[in-house]
């Protein structure tokens, strides 16, 4: 969690380090801080809070200043106070970090041995204070930098400025996200593309052992052995303004209407001649016939995309999946058939996810052929991978994941297929269905895109609910259990999602008239069990809302209401088109219970901490 970014050129540097930071707020949003060089002196801004805090105290700093570094956070070691914000100082220099040093509390020790006296909680100040002693024997900042990253364990990038040399930043990266971007003359770095893809689009991602020294005319790099190298140049695809709110109140609402032209992208780039591209799913790094059995590891919303894909992958590759949160994979012991007969595959927007990060490189251990499917090219997940599938999002910034989860979904179908089609295992007619409905898949979203404003009216009749139910059948049973994720994770209503076959299992103890229920409904083959399900809560006086077919008078007249969503033959389509309904209905609540939507109280958008 928390984002880094950087800046070294010609012009004035506070402004781009802040807008930098207000992109990589979505990392982590307790309190942020700037400390840029000028004339051989630092000066420096922290505040508690969000980023905007800064405002007052950065029109204090040298405004002509060329040579910045910010830092947005999300607290570990320490509350989110100021003391705790970085950069932290040390004698000569200031510095940020994004990541954990786990024998930070030995080190710490050491150095209070030493007569140095902390300032703040924070496992960073450990580095900044190592730093420091070690630029007392060596007038190399590399050199020291490269002494005390030998010392420090865990995962981090990190980023400081020394009073004494004003045309430097120095860099490292292990284990965290780095990336560095090209400009003419300048050199601006971040935890991610969106740090500076509104200025540049050449893009060098370090590995990890990799530093850096950064001058605006260039850069030069040491990778994990020591040695000088000349790194690679990326030219990235996101484009200006990709990461912008372009008119939307909140990235969220923006990206919950990017959805169709996300199918598009995905579609345009997967299938080419009506024909799935084998090359393009990735599956070329794959060896499919000799796989067994598929695990499929992931967290949060992109573990529904995955328990959304073993509907499919079964029947259609005749394995059997299993999907599994990553947090519990890493510390079990599964089992894996030998010499990569198991593929794994894992699912992350961010590609940095902590424990789905653990389970690839156990996996790859253990012998595995490891598949992921991510939206950020370079990210650790997507390193560590045989094989992989690049998302084709674009930047999602808002924390609520909306788009990555479409795109997720998408992306799994398309290379189940593709790969099902290489196994010779799916009639070329229920391909050719498949690719043929998926051509309209983008208008269908649009339709559903319309149900917003009658969500609107629906969202100002319940947001004042404490509790909410979402349940459905099926893949909806799925879209049930991500609808209550997003109501809870935005809005902080307690919400269950429920296979509604569940219901009498237990929850439906809960049925009164105080608990609205959300019913995700399509006409699909679950569609009579479902009613039948909703009956019985209507039979306790229980609400129901159903999301489906607006034409469907059954449903309309058992449900209090009904939020429109078109009908559309392919499942894996149905449960895409289902998901915005709870999308706009979670979102549409927290904006009436004024909540911070793009950035909910204690959550941060790329956990790279377990
Ligand atoms: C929920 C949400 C999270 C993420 C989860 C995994 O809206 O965004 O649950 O889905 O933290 O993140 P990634 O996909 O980056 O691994």
């Amino acid at each position: 969690m928390c984002g880094i970014v950087g800046y070294i050129g010609h012009r004035p540097c506070i402004q781009i380090v802040f807008d930098g930071l207000k992109k990589m707020e979505y990392r982590g949003y307790d309190s942020a801080g700037i400390a840029v060089l000028d004339n051989g002196q630092i000066a420096l801004s922290k505040e508690s809070g969000k980023i905007d805090n800064l405002k007052p105290s950065i029109a204090k700093l040298p405004q002509g200043a060329t040579v910045g570094i910010g830092h947005t956070r999300w607290a570990t070691h320490g509350l989110p106070t100021r003391e705790n914000a970085h950069p932290h100082e040390a004698e000569h220099l200031a510095l940020i970090h994004n990541g954990i040093i786990e024998n930070y509390k030995e080190l710490k020790l050491e150095l209070i041995n030493q007569g140095i006296h902390f300032r703040s909680e924070t496992d960073t100040e450990v580095i900044a204070h190592l730093v420091s002693l070690e630029l007392k024997r060596t007038p190399k900042p590399i050199e020291a930098l490269q002494k005390v990253i030998k010392r420090l364990e865990g995962a981090f990038s990190v980023a400081f400025i020394v009073d004494s040399i004003p045309d430097q930043i120095f860099v490292a990266k292990q284990g965290s996200p780095l990336v560095i971007g090209l400009g003419d003359k300048e050199v601006f770095f971040g935890s991610d593309i969106t740090a500076f893809v509104n200025y540049t689009q050449k893009a060098i991602f370090l590995q990890d052992g990799d530093i850096a020294m950064v001058k605006a005319d260039g850069i030069t790099l040491w990778d994990k052995t020591g040695k000088e190298f000349t790194p690679k140049i990326t030219h990235v695809q996101w484009s200006p303004g990709s990461a912008d709110k372009q008119g939307f109140r909140h990235y969220m609402l923006k990206e919950i209407h990017e959805q169709p032209r996300v199918v598009s992208a995905t579609t345009q780039a997967l299938v080419k001649d009506n024909k799935l591209d084998p090359t393009a799913l990735g599956l070329d790094k794959i060896d499919l016939k000799k796989i067994k059995s598929v695990h499929i590891v992931a967290c949060g919303t992109a573990y529904y995309a995955g328990m959304l894909a073993k509907y499919f992958m079964e029947p259609l590759l005749g394995l059997s999946v299993n999907v599994e949160l990553a947090s519990e994979f890493r510390y079990r012991d599964p089992f894996f058939f030998p010499n990569g007969e198991t593929l794994l595959m894992a699912i992350s927007q961010s590609g940095e996810t902590a424990d789905t990060l653990a389970c690839v490189k156990h996996a790859k251990d253990k012998g595995c052929q490891i598949f992921s499917i991510c939206n950020v090219a370079y990210s650790s997940i997507h390193r560590e991978s045989h094989g992989s599938l690049l998302m084709f999002a674009g930047p999602e910034i808002g924390v609520a994941s909306t788009k990555a989860f479409t795109s997720q979904v998408l992306c799994a179908y398309l290379w189940t297929l593709g790969a099902a089609q290489q196994l010779g295992r799916v009639p070329t007619v229920e391909l050719d269905a498949a690719l043929q409905d998926l051509k309209t898949l983008p208008l269908y979203l649009d339709q559903a895109l319309n149900a917003e404003e009658s969500i609107i009216e629906l969202a100002s009749k319940l947001y004042q609910y404490p509790n909410f139910l979402f349940i459905g059948r099926g893949m909806s049973s799925v879209i049930a259990l991500e609808g209550a994720l997003k109501l809870k994770e935005i809005s902080y209503i307690h919400a269950e999602g429920y296979a509604a076959g569940e219901l009498k299992h237990g929850p439906i103890a809960l049925v009164d008239k105080q608990i609205p229920i959300v019913a995700i409904a399509p006409h699909d083959r679950y569609y009579e069990k479902t009613l039948s399900n909703v009956e019985e809560i209507c039979a306790r006086e229980g609400q129901v809302y159903g999301i489906g077919d607006d034409k469907d008078q059954r449903l309309k007249e058992i449900c209090v209401q009904v939020i429109p969503c078109p009908s559309v033959k392919n499942p894996v389509f149905q449960a895409i088109l289902s998901t915005v309904g709870v999308q706009f209905l979670a979102y549409h609540i927290a904006v009436k219970r004024g909540t911070d939507v793009d950035q909910p109280r204690n959550l941060a958008k790329s956990v790279t901490v377990e």
